[in-house]
């Protein structure tokens, strides 16, 4: 019996019109350009407008992928969104983005892993192309993080953007997903959280950063580890885009030189869920991704959640 992996067939993404420099938040709060860029590699991040949603640009970014791809509307059975900024508690961001694209033949729903999220919606598609529940699977990492800032918080208002990415996963004789992990501690709960009184992130900054390096670059040598091969083997790791610092961190732990590293945080920001899929679509478009290449992909988000996949592009 042949195996069946999932493949990424095409990708697409989408980011605002409006783009949020260091220097406009110079006038915001008291702040500045060299320490943000310093401390975390970020240059500029774009906003969507406020009538603009996660679904609204969780639709860009899937209707770019779809005409890229060789496969129809109609040919898509599955749709996962990742986000932690749904338009709306329910209807889910899938089920919206379903209508809005006019996908009749599939089943829809959102999963929340904050930024881990992607890594998590591609390790539920994969079982689900695994185990013959669905042949194509739309994927797509969609967050207006904007609506969780407070503006006049110095320590969080720099870091995050909005953005969305999509890719298609299809079944495939050939290798695509070889592997994929996922794991979170709840007991991690108030070092990274949305205050449910004000609705605004709060953040202990150096204690995340800290067990984000430690756990992605653990997390990057077990991947390797288990499926017995070296660095040298990996041709990207494109790691969730938070902060350059903490993924030159994780290099450093991995011998992993700067130039197999996918990197875009300088100019989306941290945009959750969507860095992923950003930050692949962006790679894949410039020909940065060739067809075989290896690929690792690391996150590590509120939760703590984490995960990674290992795929053959
Ligand atoms: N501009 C100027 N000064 C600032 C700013 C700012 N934007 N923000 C904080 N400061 C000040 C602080 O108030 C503090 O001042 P004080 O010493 O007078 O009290 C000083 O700078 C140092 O603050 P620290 O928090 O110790 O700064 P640090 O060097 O740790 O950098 C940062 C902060 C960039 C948030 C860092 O801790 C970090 O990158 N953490 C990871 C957090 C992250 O990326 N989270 C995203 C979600 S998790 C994920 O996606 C992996």
């Amino acid at each position: 019996m042949t195996n069946i992996y999932s493949k990424i067939i095409s990708t697409g993404s989408y980011l605002p019109d409006q783009i949020l420099t260091n220097y406009d938040l110079e006038k915001i709060v008291d702040t500045s350009h060299d320490w943000i860029f310093e401390r975390t590699g970020i240059n500029e991040r774009h906003i969507a407008e406020k009538d603009e949603s996660s679904v609204d640009m969780a639709y860009h970014a899937s209707l770019k992928c779809i005409e890229k791809s060789s496969i129809s509307i109609s040919d898509i059975d599955m749709i996962v969104v990742a986000t932690s900024t749904p338009e709306r508690v329910f209807p889910s961001s899938a089920v919206l983005l379903q209508n809005k694209l006019n996908i009749k033949n599939s089943f829809a729903f959102d999963v929340n892993a904050a930024c881990t999220g992607f890594v998590f919606a591609i390790d539920i598609a994969d079982k689900y192309i695994k185990n013959k529940s669905a042949s194509n699977v739309l994927v797509v990492g969609a967050e207006k993080m904007s609506s969780l800032i407070d503006w006049k918080d110095r320590n969080t208002c720099v870091l995050f953007g909005d953005g969305a990415g999509a890719v298609i996963l299809s079944a495939s004789e050939s290798p695509g997903i070889i592997s994929s992990t996922i794991g979170s501690n709840g007991s991690y709960k108030d070092l990274l959280t949305v205050n449910p009184d004000s609705d605004f992130i709060e953040m202990k900054g150096n204690d995340v950063f800290k067990i984000a390096v430690n756990t992605m670059g653990k997390l990057a040598k077990d991947t390797l580890n288990s499926n017995n091969l070296s660095i040298d083997q990996i041709d990207w790791l494109i790691p969730h885009q938070a902060n350059s610092r903490i993924i030159n961190a994780i290099a450093k732990k991995l011998s992993l030189s700067d130039d197999k590293i996918i990197m875009t945080v300088g100019n989306h920001g941290n945009t959750s869920a969507a860095s992923i899929p950003l930050a692949v679509d962006y790679a894949h478009d410039n020909g940065t991704l060739k067809q075989d290449d290896m690929i690792l992909l690391e996150a590590f988000g509120a939760g703590f959640t984490w995960g990674s996949t290992l795929l053959k592009f």
